[in-house]
């Protein structure tokens, strides 16, 4: 993990979930558990992923329009899985809080688009269970597994605007390295960790980020 990660997660695996409990100095319980999704979610996950698609404020960062049932919520999701059979250190897992059991959101580590075998870090999570830090702590923990499991280097390409993605980003310990338009048309922050101890990003950015994000 880069040099800048906060404290290291811990995780301890299950069942094919990942839990995580180290939140700085004090040693909290975990408060979300991370599972791996499949092709068919189960119905309290579809149901969930659907109140999430449809909203606009979650999917205007992806860069995509509000869907309108459960059958879009299947078209967006499955088409994910071919990507990530293809390798298995890839995947998707779906969030769920601890202590209610109700599924918040979903992590995804996959190919970037039209790269060369570069990866991304992904996050959505519905708004009632933004502010709790549940992105971060399941996106750490997911971080680990792809490194455990032999990913050199992980990528998260975001909005400049989005700012609550790029404080997860930040929380849990990937450096900005600037803009590119390599795999999105718009212009993204590209955000980096790597897997070693003062390893260098293998690709660089197109231009620099604005002075202010680089601002902690
Ligand atoms: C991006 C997204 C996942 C971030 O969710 P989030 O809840 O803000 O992120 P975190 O899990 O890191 O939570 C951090 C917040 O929880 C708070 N928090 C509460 N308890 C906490 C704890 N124990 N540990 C860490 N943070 C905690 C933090 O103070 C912070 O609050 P703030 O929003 O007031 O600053 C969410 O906004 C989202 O789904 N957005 C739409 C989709 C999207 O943008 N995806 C990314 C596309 S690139």
């Amino acid at each position: 993990m880069h040099p800048a990660a906060p404290q290291p997660a811990l995780h301890s695996r299950s069942n094919g979930s990942l839990t995580l409990s180290a939140r700085g100095p004090t040693l909290l319980p975990p408060a979300v558990v991370a599972v791996p999704l499949l092709p068919k979610p189960r119905l309290d996950e579809a149901d969930r992923f659907f109140d999430i698609y449809r909203r606009p404020e979650v999917v205007r960062w992806i860069g995509a329009e509000p869907i309108q049932d459960h059958g879009e919520a299947s078209a967006m999701i499955e088409p994910n899985f071919t990507r990530l059979d293809a390798d298995s250190r890839f995947g998707s897992w779906a969030v769920i809080d601890r202590s209610s059991g109700v599924p918040v959101g979903s992590i995804i580590l996959k190919p970037l688009p039209d790269g060369e075998g570069e990866v991304e870090i992904g996050w959505q999570l519905h708004p009632d269970s933004w502010g709790k830090g549940f992105a971060s702590e399941a996106a750490s923990a997911v971080l680990d597994r792809g490194f455990a499991d032999g990913l050199p280097e992980v990528r998260a390409v975001t909005y400049p605007d989005n700012t609550r993605s790029v404080a997860v980003c930040r929380r849990i310990g990937m450096q900005l390295l600037g803009i590119t338009r390599r795999w999105y048309h718009e212009p993204s922050l590209m955000f980096w960790t790597g897997s070693r101890p003062g390893q260098e990003p293998s690709l660089r950015p197109d231009q620099p980020a604005p002075a202010e994000l680089f601002e902690t």
